[in-house]
């Protein structure tokens, strides 16, 4: 069956210039965050021009929530539209089904090459359903000029990040700028919150949502003192508005000057110092605050993967591209020109990648130790708790339910939909 793509908003380019009576067309999705759909056409132009295939690229959602939603319409169709996937790192488990093993395409030693936890992420009931191609941590980016300006240092608690938010934010305004903010986040009502939400929760030590064995442990009192720290940020070192802000609306206030503090994705570090950028060679980046001082700095894992479609006209072929595009060099290329993180451990001892992006090597250990969504355990259901997740902290943020009765609420949804903690 034909699913059709044109019914859908996506915009679609085709590189290379298929030759020969062997010339394939293959057609991948990739995401538009950032510089992502640049980077994708040009990878996926050079594999064409090596191959003498064509690939169509396919630019989707930018919300991973309603990029989930277009590729379960797309796949539920059994469509050979798209050969070539690009998944979240917490798809693995809802998606696997409607994609090929790769280990039968990709040579072993290949494979080996990345971090073992995406690998073992990425197998599911032992088949190896997506190639690892970057890796993510939220992070904490600051003006350096701005905290040079005020004595102030990068802070270690979220106590701290809020006062000096708060006198950086009214020292500009009354030196003129009036739409300078404290601290711009992703606090609208999609997976990005629950990534944010996580890492405040994790950081005063109130766990994962859901841990490893299944639990739910989301109803505690740190986790509801996290989210209730939070909300005391709207309106105050935040802008209302960030209550419908996702990754790209906070690089868009931070890149033009009007933020102190930025919670935002590796992706960010590229932009943030483009010619274009009104901050660049002003920004620092480090790990993102602790929840007091007993809590914990902690960034949530994030990711993406390629995974071919089992609908695949040329299963044999899309693999091939997937091979390419998470390879060595076009990592390594991806790393210098995005800053996106590669799952390829040896390209973190590497000269070029260290010098374009220094805090891959300053902030190794928040990459390798970021706080996972419970998406393992929780597998095919992941998205329906994140949806309950990223809501009842919406609900908080928005000042509608404090933090206590959210997670009390959030426990019991969790528990039906679980049956009883049994994922
Ligand atoms: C980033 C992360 C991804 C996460 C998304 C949320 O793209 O890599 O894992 O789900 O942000 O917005």
């Amino acid at each position: 069956m034909r699913f059709m793509l044109s019914s859908v908003a996506v915009l679609a380019t085709v590189v290379g210039g298929g030759f020969g009576a062997q010339a394939a067309t293959l057609s991948i999705s990739c995401g538009a965050v950032g510089l992502e759909l640049e980077l994708c056409q040009e990878g996926a132009q050079a594999w064409a021009e090596q191959t003498g295939n064509e690939v169509t690229v396919i630019s989707t959602p930018n919300s991973a929530t309603e990029r989930l939603a277009l590729y379960q319409q797309i796949l539920a169709a059994n469509s050979a539209d798209i050969d070539v996937y690009q998944i979240d790192v917490i798809w693995p488990g809802i998606l696997a089904n409607h994609f090929i093993d790769l280990s039968e395409h990709i040579p072993d030693d290949q494979i080996s090459q990345h971090f073992p936890a995406i690998l073992n992420n990425n197998t599911v009931a032992d088949r190896f359903v997506a190639m690892p191609w970057f890796t993510d941590a939220g992070l904490l980016y600051y003006r350096q000029d701005l905290l040079d300006k005020y004595g102030k240092q990068p802070p270690a608690t979220w106590e701290e990040l809020a006062a000096t938010a708060q006198e950086i934010q009214d020292g500009e305004r009354a030196e003129g700028n009036d739409k300078m903010w404290g601290f711009v986040f992703q606090a609208k009502a999609y997976e990005g919150l629950t990534c944010d939400a996580l890492e405040w929760v994790d950081s005063f030590g109130g766990g994962a949502i859901v841990a490893d064995d299944g639990s739910i442990t989301i109803n505690n009192p740190q986790a509801a003192l996290a989210l209730d720290t939070a909300a005391g940020w709207i309106g105050t070192i935040a802008p209302d508005g960030v209550l419908n802000y996702a990754e790209e609306e906070a690089r868009g206030v931070f890149q033009s000057g009007n933020a102190v503090f930025m919670r935002n994705w590796p992706y960010a570090w590229a932009l943030g110092n483009a010619p274009d950028s009104a901050v660049s060679g002003r920004i620092g980046v480090s790990a993102l605050p602790k929840g007091g001082a007993d809590g914990k700095n902690t960034g949530a894992l994030g990711g993406w993967q390629l995974a071919v479609s089992k609908y695949s006209a040329n299963p044999e072929l899309a693999a091939d591209l997937v091979a390419y595009l998470t390879s060595y060099d076009e990592q390594k290329r991806r790393a210098i020109k995005g800053s996106y993180n590669p799952t390829i451990e040896a390209l973190y001892k590497d000269g070029e990648v260290l010098a374009a992006v220094p805090f891959f090597g300053e902030l190794y250990d928040t990459f390798v130790n970021a706080v996972a969504r419970p998406s393992k355990v929780t597998a095919a259901k992941y998205n329906q708790v994140s949806a309950e997740f990223f809501n009842a902290t919406h609900e908080v943020l928005s000042g509608e339910v404090s933090g206590a009765d959210s997670v009390a609420a959030l426990e019991s949804k969790l528990d039906r939909l679980s049956r009883g903690g049994r994922w």
